[in-house]
């Protein structure tokens, strides 16, 4: 079967193939590709890689870019942006509106001042329809942390009119075991995964997790760790431009274990603040009142600004804004459920959940 990567130079079926079998699926792929990956894949040589690289790069129009882009095209590429909600609109205030596509989101702070539950309410905004500020889409979960809850999920989900259930079928997750993994897999998998999945938000929770038990203090390594990190948000931040969606990190905090924000610097130095278009600082306002502060700190275009809100078993809420109570739609997997009207409701919220098992072949953006 001929494939879309014949049409590049110096590519036959059967290397089309071998390139296939290795994870890259599109000219696009190959376009971002190094040389060095696909010479791993035998039967290519380093010269015939870079020859295949510059010819996706031409005909993927110049994403390497390589190309400059005119004013039109630009403008065009903005205008696809689209807007994902926080489910909180003080907080979709500061940031212009939410979570734009095409950027990536850093959030930073001390342990346990609620950045992985943040996570969790935005995969479940992300499966919103367009209509209610989603994105109508799955997530691509790297998990360095193992920090995926679905109990969440189903505690969260319900409060937007969404089945917990449904969610978590449009969630792809992996849990890569060390740094070397979590690289790999960024400039290996990635790309197809969201592709395959048609998924709306990638989230990496958390880019220190692992550079931090491998590298711990140690000077004469620094500049190794600094380079691979660059590499893990250099990919995640290209997929988020390619594919059109929202791509969001958390990092650690260094200082201060209580969590209260005063002298804590975030980890990893300041290769992930040159990455990250917009960084988000957590930290704790109340411990008994659940509230949390979230101060953009950094970005082109906002200003710096703060909000608290509140962290609640069903949330993140705004200040004043009465939770909802948890439970108060059953999840569809309760097969004992026999309350029609409650069927009904989970059904309809279903059919806007997309499932990570369609293939979605998209066009890029
Ligand atoms: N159901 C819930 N209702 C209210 N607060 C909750 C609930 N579940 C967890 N929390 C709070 O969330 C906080 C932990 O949040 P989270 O795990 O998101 O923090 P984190 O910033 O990701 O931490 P780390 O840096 O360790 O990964 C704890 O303070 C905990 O009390
Ligand atoms: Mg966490």
């Amino acid at each position: 079967m001929s494939s879309d990567l014949e049409r590049l130079d110096g590519i036959g079926a059967t290397t089309a193939q071998k390139l296939i079998d290795n994870g890259f699926r599109t000219i696009e792929s190959i376009a971002t590709a190094r040389p060095s990956e696909l010479a791993a894949i035998d039967g290519i040589t380093e010269a015939v890689a870079k020859k295949i690289i510059r010819s996706a790069a031409e005909q993927s129009d110049g994403v390497l870019g390589l190309k400059f882009k005119t004013g039109d095209e630009l403008l065009e590429e903005y205008n696809k942006r689209e807007i994902l909600t926080t489910g909180c609109k003080t907080f979709d205030e500061i940031l212009g509106g939410g979570l734009s596509t095409q950027r990536l989101y850093e959030f930073w702070g001390p342990e346990g001042t609620g950045k992985s539950n943040m996570l969790h309410q935005l995969i479940c905004t992300a499966a919103l329809p367009k209509s209610k500020g989603g994105l109508g889409g799955g997530t691509v979960f790297i998990d360095a942390e193992n920090s995926l809850s679905l109990k969440r999920i189903r505690e969260i989900a319900p409060r937007f009119g969404l089945d917990g259930n449904a969610v978590i079928k449009g969630i792809s997750r992996a849990v890569p075991a060390n740094s070397d993994a979590l690289r790999y897999m960024c400039s290996q998998q990635l790309g197809t995964q969201i592709e395959l999945t048609g998924a709306k938000l990638v989230v990496l929770d958390s880019i220190a997790t692992h550079f931090r038990s491998e590298y711990g203090a140690q000077r004469q390594l620094i500049p190794e760790r600094q380079q691979k990190a660059n590499q893990i948000l250099h990919e995640i931040k290209k997929f988020a431009k390619l594919y059109n969606i929202v791509a969001v990190i958390t990092n650690q905090a260094t200082g201060d274990p209580s969590g209260y924000g005063a002298g804590i610097k975030h980890s990893m130095g300041n290769v992930i603040g040159h990455e990250s278009e917009i960084r988000i600082q957590v930290t704790i306002k109340s411990s008994a009142k659940g509230e949390r502060k979230f101060k953009v700190e950094k970005a082109v275009d906002l200003p710096k600004s703060e909000v608290v809100l509140v962290l609640r078993d069903t949330g993140y809420y705004d200040l004043g804004v009465k939770p909802v109570k948890i439970n108060t739609i059953k999840q569809s997997d309760t097969k004992m459920n026999k309350n029609p009207s409650t069927e009904r409701q989970i059904n309809t919220v279903e059919k806007e959940v997309p499932q990570t098992k369609k293939i979605v072949r998209r066009k890029r953006s």
